[in-house]
């Protein structure tokens, strides 16, 4: 504990030496001083002279003796290195400006309490939101840096959720539970389907990826529920996959429609515009799918990882939508650019086939549970039902985001015909 008298503050190190912790306690000492204020330090250790005049070389600070004389050079001659002379109270260290000097530039990385900052700073770097950044280092090379391009209130809520709800594939699902009672002809349907599934997932997991690597870390909620988002869809990935090869595979089949609508919304640029595209209006139409197959399951394994994958859907559109209405919220202006990357959307795939038939077949025969005719028309209006809930589901999204209810229909009947 340092102590003070009229002249001078003190610390005694005891024996402890500053090789071995020693400093902690010169500066915590000088932590209180002025640059300028004096400390007396006292200690048994041997090298203390000798190490107390190299270490304040290093930081700035001066070693004098107790009656003023510079003691640093004649510590280096080896003179008052000698252990019988560090044990003196001779030493005092007259405080530097070099450690105020260092945080003369520093300033805090927005408030740590309370919303993040309007705009996140790139000097701030990879600094925890409030620390006090020192000046220098390297900046960061995010692109999304302002608040309202990524933010949504319920972002904190939302990754506490995520993480409160995250499930091992390994035992939410019981895999062996039995196959026996599916119909051949209805298994190569479930096949196909989750062939399907997992190349969107796919899709889903690269998005929120991509848009994490370019987001300033300061908005740590937005970037936790990302980073959720990718391991959501990691599992739904891997749940699909081993549903599919459950029987024996092989796989069904990918078409080049499919990949294509796909594609396109890998290629959106746009935080906010990739973040409706995908999770608005492709996982949005995901949740009516999920939900239909879950109902339509052949198989408990079939119910449970489109049940699980369901629940995490429902996570990924909320903050799609809460996200893209905040945005809207703050600039209407942005419900133009959104409809335009609908249209454009749209155009880019007016000539491909959209959904893979292979899959929307899979559905119809899924939904019939046989090959009786009479069972095959309760499939084909089973789907039809489901692709008007997909379209009602995202013309109430489209609502809440802030478009009018017959421009909402109209971009509704645009979104792919590949669902995602
Ligand atoms: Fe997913
Ligand atoms: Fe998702």
């Amino acid at each position: 504990m340092p102590t003070a008298d009229a002249d001078f503050a003190r610390v005694d190190l005891a024996d402890l030496g500053l090789d071995e912790g020693g400093h902690l306690l010169l500066d915590r000492a000088l932590g209180a001083l002025e640059p300028g204020g004096r400390l007396a330090v006292t200690g048994r250790h041997p090298a203390l002279r000798l190490h107390l005049g190299a270490w304040c070389r290093e930081r700035g600070h001066r070693l004098t003796g107790v009656d003023g004389a510079a003691a640093d050079g004649a510590a280096a001659d080896g003179a008052l290195a000698d252990g019988a002379l560090a044990g003196a109270a001779g030493l005092l260290v007259e405080k530097g400006a070099l450690g105020e000097r260092r945080w003369a530039g520093a300033e805090r990385a927005g408030t740590a309490a309370g919303p993040p900052d309007a705009r996140a700073d790139a000097r701030w770097g990879l600094a925890a939101r409030g620390a006090l950044v020192e000046a220098g280092g390297p900046p960061i090379g995010a692109h999304w840096s302002e608040r309202d391009h990524v933010w949504a209130d319920v972002a904190p809520k939302l990754y506490a959720a995520a993480a409160a709800a995250a499930w091992d594939p390994a035992t939410a699902v019981d895999w062996t539970a039995p196959l026996d009672a599916v119909p051949a002809e209805i298994e190569r349907a479930v096949i196909q389907i989750m062939t399907y599934l997992v190349e969107n997932e796919q899709a889903a997991l690269i998005i929120p990826a991509r848009l994490l690597s370019q987001l300033h870390p300061h908005y740590r909620e937005v970037m936790q529920l990302l980073a959720a988002q990718a391991a959501d869809e990691a599992r739904h990935v891997e749940v699909f996959t081993r549903r599919g090869l459950l029987s024996g595979g092989p796989l069904g089949t990918s078409s080049a429609g499919g990949r294509a609508s796909l594609a396109t919304l890998l290629n959106e640029p746009d935080f906010t515009t990739a973040s409706f595209l995908l999770s608005v209006l492709g996982e949005g139409t995901f949740v009516d799918l999920l939900r239909f197959l879950h109902e339509h399951a052949p198989d408990p394994v079939t119910a449970d990882v489109t049940r699980l994958a369901l629940r995490d859907e429902a996570r990924h559109v909320a903050f799609g939508v809460a996200h893209t209405a905040h945005l809207a919220g703050s600039d209407p202006a942005y419900l133009g650019t959104l409809r335009r990357s609908v249209e454009r959307r749209h155009a880019a795939l007016q000539d491909t086939a959209g959904l893979n038939a292979e899959v929307f077949d899979a559905l119809v025969l899924l939904a019939a549970g046989s090959w009786e005719p009479a069972a095959i028309r309760r499939g084909w209006q089973a789907v039809r039902e489901l692709q008007s809930r997909m379209d009602e589901g995202r013309r109430r999204r489209l609502a809440v985001i802030g478009f009018p209810d017959d421009e909402a229909a109209e971009l509704s009947a645009l979104h792919t015909r590949n669902f995602m």
